[in-house]
């Protein structure tokens, strides 16, 4: 399989799918930023051999199985490709034009967008029928997670084949239809955005909130820690799809929310957020 995109879900979709036994070729910008993925997945494999949940054996040979380029031709054989790159319409809708151009006829391509519709990156390519959403969640090798995302054209092989490669990473696979947010977001951005608001109206601070989201929920992060996982550009992102989609006020992200993502607080990939790292 290919992977494009060498960000967080990039690098997660990747850890999973070579534990799953799959052959992965990831495709990043750089030859630095491939190298930042190779090294968090290292880095997490070491995790896994001191807890004693894989040997080094095993990790070797699944390492063995990743390899990274910066040239999209190498991913002309793949079966299946899944696209993470950033959560902005038009690079989207280029790295599918650019993707159709290179993949063999029969490949699946499959993007991991979380609210953009799904039918606009497949209609940008000439096989609408094998474009579908494979939306995983963050951190990707331990959320169960995976909307399989149908749209109007695509085909029921397609469908198939996405819920069964979820199935083979072990995954809990969903299929949703072509509608912004799909299940998880449109529930769960509604959640943040207030959380942000109830902040900014002094209701309680933070980590209040984020210590009752824990305490009376059973969540296993409160709403800012989340956020900061997500990355505020991302939330933000979302919540405008969402929006777009639906004009509902509930969407319209929280101004402290847009402030933040201008003064480049993201989270944890920026090391500021709610919270520092
Ligand atoms: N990669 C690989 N493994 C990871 C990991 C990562 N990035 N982060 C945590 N883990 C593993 C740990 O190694 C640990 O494994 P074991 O239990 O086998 O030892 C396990 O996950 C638990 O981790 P920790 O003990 O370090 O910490 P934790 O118990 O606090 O769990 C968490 C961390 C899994 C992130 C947990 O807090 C959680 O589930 N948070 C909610 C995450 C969530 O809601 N994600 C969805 C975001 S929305 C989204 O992704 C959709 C979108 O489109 C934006």
């Amino acid at each position: 399989m290919g992977l494009v995109g060498s960000g967080i879900m990039g690098s997660g979709i990747a850890e999973t799918a070579i534990e799953s036994g799959y052959k992965v070729t990831l495709l990043s910008r750089t030859p630095e930023s491939a190298q930042l993925i190779v090294a968090s997945i290292k880095d997490s494999f070491e995790r896994k051999i001191g807890k004693h949940k894989k040997t080094s054996t095993q990790a070797d040979e699944e390492l063995g199985r990743l390899s990274v380029t910066n040239e999209i031709s190498d991913l002309a054989d793949c079966d299946l490709v899944i696209e993470t790159v950033v959560e902005d319409l038009d690079v989207k809708l280029r790295m599918m034009r650019s993707l159709d151009a290179v993949c063999k006829p029969s490949a699946i391509i499959a993007t991991n967008t979380s609210t953009f519709p799904v039918i606009e990156l497949a209609a940008a390519t000439s096989r609408p029928d094998k474009v579908c959403g494979i939306h995983f969640f963050n951190p990707a090798p331990v959320m169960k997670l995976v909307e399989i995302v149908k749209t109007l054209v695509v085909s029921e092989d397609t469908i198939q084949a996405a819920n069964s490669f979820a199935l083979s990473c072990n995954k809990e696979p969903v299929i949703v239809k072509d509608q912004a947010g799909f299940i998880v977001n449109c529930l769960l951005f509604p959640y943040l955005n207030n959380a942000v608001k109830l902040l900014e109206q002094g209701v309680a601070s933070m980590e209040d909130i984020d210590t009752a989201m824990k305490g009376g929920c059973g969540f296993p992060m409160g709403p800012f820690a989340l956020l900061d996982l997500v990355g505020l550009d991302t939330a933000v992102s979302i919540l405008n799809s969402l929006y777009d989609e639906f004009k509902d006020p509930n969407f319209s992200p929280a101004p402290l929310l847009k402030r933040m993502v201008t003064a480049k607080l993201c989270g944890r990939k920026t090391r500021a957020g709610f919270y520092k790292y």
